[in-house]
């Protein structure tokens, strides 16, 4: 093998890895602010292509030893209308493109250069997917259900609720993840990845919500937990679940919709769940 520097390699992956976060929150908000339909649920699912390649990346960089960045990249997020969010879609994933080619250059490590050829292809599988939505955008004049900026003057009671949750959610799909990757107990790693992807469809629910009420999520983090030890991490996890179940439960007794009521109970639910597997695991190595 070469002599290359692995912190040299994972500080490539890494901007790979911003990447990745900025395109998938950028799709994200983008399919939530759509009708319910093909086109949202196809942008749906390149988001979860993306997020397959972060964990691909994020694997790697703990391989060589390195952490993998929690920062998000670049967002070229606005626009006009879907036509115009669905161009900048198209420049984003071409600069994906662009950066990955320099790196599969710069990259001596033959099993990272075929990981990173492997990620390029699907990126240009959709920059191809993005510029149809263009066209298909304009020719069916889509207009988004709800706006991508937060509309000026003071939040609904409501949509800062919801927000209060999507903040949380976000966080602590990062943390997990990041947990899941940084943790040498496997099954402790599955689990927490198991949450994570559970915690993905909270966000979810959470956002379509209140788009469908006209609102903006908010999607950003409130501090993420870096422990290096197990314990310690699971000890986080199970504080702030501790923190969103009591939260949680005070938005039901406030909340007179039916259904929401319902939506925000099943989440809860799944709170208290994730608290007794996490305490779980905190028993077993302890032991
Ligand atoms: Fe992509
Ligand atoms: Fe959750
Ligand atoms: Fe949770």
């Amino acid at each position: 093998m070469t002599g290359q520097d692995p912190k040299q390699i994972i500080a490539l992956l890494n901007e790979d890895i911003k990447g990745e976060h900025g395109a998938i929150v950028q799709y994200l908000r983008h399919a939530y602010a759509m009708e319910e339909g093909e086109m949202a649920c196809e942008i749906e699912a390149i988001a979860r292509e993306e997020m397959r390649h972060l964990d691909w990346l994020a694997e790697t960089v703990v391989e060589l030893g390195g952490e993998p960045a929690l920062e998000r990249g670049k967002m070229t997020i606005g626009g006009a209308g879907i036509a115009e969010w669905m161009e900048r879609n198209v420049g984003l994933e071409q600069d994906a493109i662009d950066l990955y080619e320099t790196h599969i250059e710069a990259i001596d490590d033959p099993k990272i250069k075929r990981l990173l050829r492997r990620i390029a292809s699907d990126e240009l599988a959709h920059r191809h997917d993005f510029e149809h939505f263009v066209e298909k955008s304009k020719k069916e004049a889509m207009e988004p259900i709800a706006p991508l900026e937060a509309p000026a003057g003071k939040p609904t009671e409501l949509s800062e609720m919801l927000n209060w949750g999507i903040r949380h959610e976000y966080t602590v799909i990062l943390q997990y993840l990041l947990h899941s990757f940084l943790t040498p107990h496997q099954e402790v790693s599955e689990q927490m990845e198991d949450q994570a992807i559970n915690e993905m469809q909270h966000l979810g629910w959470l956002a379509e919500e209140l788009t469908e009420t006209g609102g903006v999520p908010d999607m950003e983090e409130t501090g993420i937990d870096r422990s290096k030890d197990t314990a310690d991490m699971l000890r986080a996890d199970i504080e702030v679940e501790r923190i969103v179940t009591e939260e949680y439960t005070r938005q039901i007794e406030q909340i007179d919709d039916p259904g929401l009521k319902r939506m925000i109970t099943r989440i809860r639910d799944h709170e208290i769940y994730h608290d007794e597997l996490f305490t779980d695991l905190l028993d077993e190595l302890s032991k």
